[in-house]
């Protein structure tokens, strides 16, 4: 079954074949890649693979990353994905991940995105709590996830042997009624 949500601006969309090669590319940008748990360059071997066991993945399925297509509405152009696990102990919590190509960011689509995500995440899989985990040098996603109103719940001191050096990572997190309130009070 294929995966579709829409926002104003973006279709949130399974991920196809066709798409190799494009995320290839973007996640081969040393700046994209520099806080992710892959390496630069990524090949479009590796990507035909990741996209090839992504295909079997059904969403929402205990202890595997599920990463949505996001696609400019306009121009139907490929500009980044954005990602949930549900987690294998506890299957009402996910935690989340999303990445743009360099051309695409400071556009405002991770939060439009996301907000997509996290409405799909609480109404149809019904979850109690998403949960993010970020290197406290990645300003951006920082920044996004505040934006989305997540909390930051913790700072995790050289926790991780990450790209040959010790790093630390913030956990942020929400909870559905926190998520509730908050869009009940977005404005339209
Ligand atoms: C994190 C990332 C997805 C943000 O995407 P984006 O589309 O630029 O984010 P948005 O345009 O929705 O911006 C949201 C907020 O973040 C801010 N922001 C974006 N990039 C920023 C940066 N490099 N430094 C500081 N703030 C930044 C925006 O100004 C905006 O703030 P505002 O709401 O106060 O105006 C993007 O930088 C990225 O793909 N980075 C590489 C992959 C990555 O590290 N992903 C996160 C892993 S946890």
């Amino acid at each position: 079954m294929k995966f579709l949500l829409e926002t104003q601006r973006l279709i949130l969309r399974s991920f196809e074949e066709g798409d190799a090669e494009r995320f290839a590319e973007y996640r081969s940008d040393p700046a994209v890649a520099r806080y992710q748990g892959w390496d630069a360059p990524f090949s479009l071997t590796q990507a035909k693979q990741f996209l090839d066991v992504l295909s079997q993945t059904k969403p929402g399925t205990p202890g595997e990353w599920f990463q949505i297509a996001l696609q400019l509405g306009a121009s139907g152009e490929l500009i980044g994905d954005c990602a949930f696990c549900v987690l294998d102990n506890e299957p009402r919590q996910a935690e989340i991940g999303f990445t743009l190509a360099q051309p695409y960011q400071h556009c405002g689509y991770a939060v439009e995105a996301v907000t997509r995500m996290m409405d799909y995440l609480f109404n149809d899989l019904h979850l109690h709590r998403v949960r993010a985990i970020c290197d406290v040098e990645n300003l951006a996603s920082v920044r996004v996830l505040e934006r989305l109103g997540l909390r930051q719940e913790g700072r995790l001191l050289d926790n991780v042997w990450f790209k040959g050096r010790w790093s630390s990572e913030y956990v942020y997190a929400i909870l559905e009624s926190e998520w509730r309130a908050q869009r009940a009070g977005d404005t339209p």
